[in-house]
């Protein structure tokens, strides 16, 4: 029997992750851990363990005790927070990597997902339709660690067998979890604040178009590239995925259709100019040909069921 550990199970990603794989594989095989203390919900319904993952060997103990076999590893720091200190973002982002994969290599570890992110583009990429194989010259530390961390998976998957697999995430949403410091966030912020306050001021510009994903289309994606068998796997990098694309005005007049009178206003801050170095659109074909990957949510699923279920919340 697989034993799943997800590390980082607190935050925007693991919290909905950790739910699913339990309803999925059974409480008792997954394994959340994470610095502080996760969601009730994850906390309540199976083992937690508090970890921090650059120690590696309480990370080897915690392997060992619940006999994993699988590794998610989500902890990291995003692009906004990583850029503000940006020497301790490349020692997690990396160090945590090297941990797993060399937990791996020494064969204590199956099978290890790791997220890159659309941030391992940057300003001379292709901005529309971005190709898989394309100019990659990122501009942000975190995108830069992420770049790193691609050729490292690959490397160890090369070099070791290592069985690694990832996607480059776009920017995610979802209303069960706060976001941990991406330049995206607004993108779920606004939900909360048009609720609150039925206005919002933006720190992207109006026309910033960015790719985003709706999070149980995230959730299932991670999932199915983890399932898929190994030979459906080709790209042992990252694999390009999309969803959605949109600017905040454009989700701005989505929300106003559904809450008459929200009102969003504008004051772009230093995360501009990161969203700036970004695609606006992703091709993600060879996820598609390769282990079948097919998006369900767009701007218009994304706005009525965030609302719902936020309203629900509240
Ligand atoms: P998050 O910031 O919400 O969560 C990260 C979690 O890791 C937090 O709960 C934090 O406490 C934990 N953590 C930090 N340092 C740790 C340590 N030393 N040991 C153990 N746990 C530690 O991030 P997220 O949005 O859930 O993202 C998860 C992964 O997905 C990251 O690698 C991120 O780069 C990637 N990703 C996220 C998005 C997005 O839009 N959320 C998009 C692209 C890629
Ligand atoms: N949503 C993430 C961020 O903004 C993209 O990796 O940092």
């Amino acid at each position: 029997m697989d034993k799943i550990l997800v590390i980082g199970s607190s935050g925007q990603i693991g919290t909905e992750l950790v739910m699913e794989l339990r309803s999925l594989y059974g409480a008792g095989n997954v394994v959340a851990c994470d610095l502080k203390a996760s969601a009730q919900e994850v906390m309540e319904s199976g083992a937690f363990e508090s970890l921090d993952v650059l120690d590696k060997q309480k990370l080897y103990e915690v392997i060992k005790k619940h006999n994993i076999t699988h590794v998610y590893l989500l902890a990291a720091l995003l692009s906004a927070t990583a850029e503000k200190n940006p020497m301790f973002a490349w020692k997690l982002n990396m160090e945590s990597l090297f941990n797993i994969l060399e937990l791996a290599r020494e064969g204590h570890i199956k099978k290890i997902y790791w997220p890159s992110s659309i941030a391992v583009f940057g300003p001379t990429t292709p901005r529309l339709n971005t190709p898989q194989y394309t100019i990659v010259e990122p501009s942000t530390i975190y995108g830069i660690s992420k770049q790193a961390g691609e050729r490292w998976c690959e490397w160890y998957f090369k070099k070791y067998g290592v069985d690694t697999r990832s996607l480059r995430y776009p920017g995610l949403i979802g209303w069960k979890s706060a976001p941990g410091g991406g330049t995206t966030d607004y993108a779920v912020h606004i939900f909360h604040e048009a609720l609150k306050t039925n206005s919002y001021e933006c720190f992207l510009s109006e026309n910033t178009v960015l790719p985003m994903m709706y999070m149980p289309d995230a959730i299932r994606a991670t999932i199915e590239i983890m399932d898929a068998p190994s030979e459906k796997i080709k790209i042992r990098g990252a694999y390009n995925l999309a969803g959605t694309s949109f600017s905040p005005k454009e989700i701005a007049i989505e929300i106003g259709k559904k809450l008459p009178g929200f009102q969003i206003s504008y004051n772009p801050d230093f995360r501009q100019q990161i969203a700036d170095s970004w695609p606006a659109s992703i091709d993600d074909a060879q996820a598609k040909e390769d282990w079948g990957w097919k998006p369900q949510f767009d701007l218009l699923g994304i706005t009525s069921d965030m609302l719902q279920h936020l309203k629900q919340k509240f």
